[in-house]
């Protein structure tokens, strides 16, 4: 469930709010002026629809929970997976009735992805949850278009094919990573890296018999009198 705007007083929940305000402008300035200042290279993405680009990415991520089969179901936020009408609906939550579901739900999806996939959802209230409870991560190629589309004033094309089929959201599966990393350090994954102690490595080059280090007993080569400590074999007839 995605029980997740709670648990804040609400002038923290307001203040939030007012940076993200912040910040969406000036990420707005930034696209305006990267328009102005990109000339003249192919646009490839001005002819994003809802129907053969984005409604799939809604159905691969959202649709477990945003999907209906009436447009009765589609008040609200319900059911824009398979019903572009549930995208123009004004946002409810987060002080963001000025932006629509498609807005909110790629504001959603910005600060779900800033956050991660290992992040407490507990401790914020955008983060969007599978119904297992996972953070759901939309790759950042598929938001770009979601990005890309809306700006484009969100085409609604014509429908050509059936549409992508309501599915669960897939696992983000976290990788952990050890790189650079000493035991005993975080793996990014809620793990750690080399837990319980480092391998052993038996140390027996050189050494003809004895102990390897690590519990157990090197390669006995040794006919005469061992020194289990060093290996060193003495023959048993010198001196
Ligand atoms: C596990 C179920 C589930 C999944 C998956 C899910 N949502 Fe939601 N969504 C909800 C619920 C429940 C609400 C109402 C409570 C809330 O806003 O958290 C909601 C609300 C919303 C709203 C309305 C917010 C508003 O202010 O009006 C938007 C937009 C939204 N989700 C977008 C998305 C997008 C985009 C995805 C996929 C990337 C997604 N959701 C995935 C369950 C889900």
């Amino acid at each position: 469930m995605m029980g997740v705007m709670l648990l804040k007083p609400s002038n923290v929940l307001r203040n939030q709010l007012h940076r993200w305000n912040g910040l969406l402008g000036v990420v707005a300035i930034f696209l305006i002026a990267g328009c102005g200042t990109e000339g003249s290279g192919p646009t490839t993405t001005g002819d994003l629809t809802f129907y053969d680009d984005i409604q799939p990415i809604y159905a691969k991520y959202c649709s477990e929970c945003h999907w209906g089969t009436s447009p009765d179901g589609c008040q609200g936020e319900s059911c824009f997976s398979n019903h572009y009408e549930g995208l123009l609906f004004p946002g409810a939550t987060f002080g963001r009735e000025d932006m629509n579901k498609a807005e909110v739900g790629l504001f959603r999806i910005d600060e779900t992805n800033k956050l991660g996939p290992n992040i407490n959802p507990d401790n914020y209230d955008v983060v969007l949850l599978s119904a297992a409870g996972a953070v759901v991560i939309v790759p950042e190629t598929e938001t770009e278009l979601i990005r890309t589309w809306i700006n484009n004033g969100m085409p609604e094309g014509v429908q050509t094919k059936p549409l992508a089929p309501q599915q669960d959201v897939p696992s983000t599966e976290c990788s952990p990573n050890c790189d650079n990393k000493e035991c005993g350090d975080d793996d990014g994954c809620g793990g750690i890296c080399c837990e319980g102690p480092p391998p052993c490595e038996p140390k027996c080059e050189g050494k003809s018999c004895g102990y390897d280090g690590c519990g157990g007993n090197c390669p006995d080569i040794c006919t005469g009198v061992c020194d289990w400590e060093t290996g060193v074999c003495t023959d048993e007839n010198s001196p």
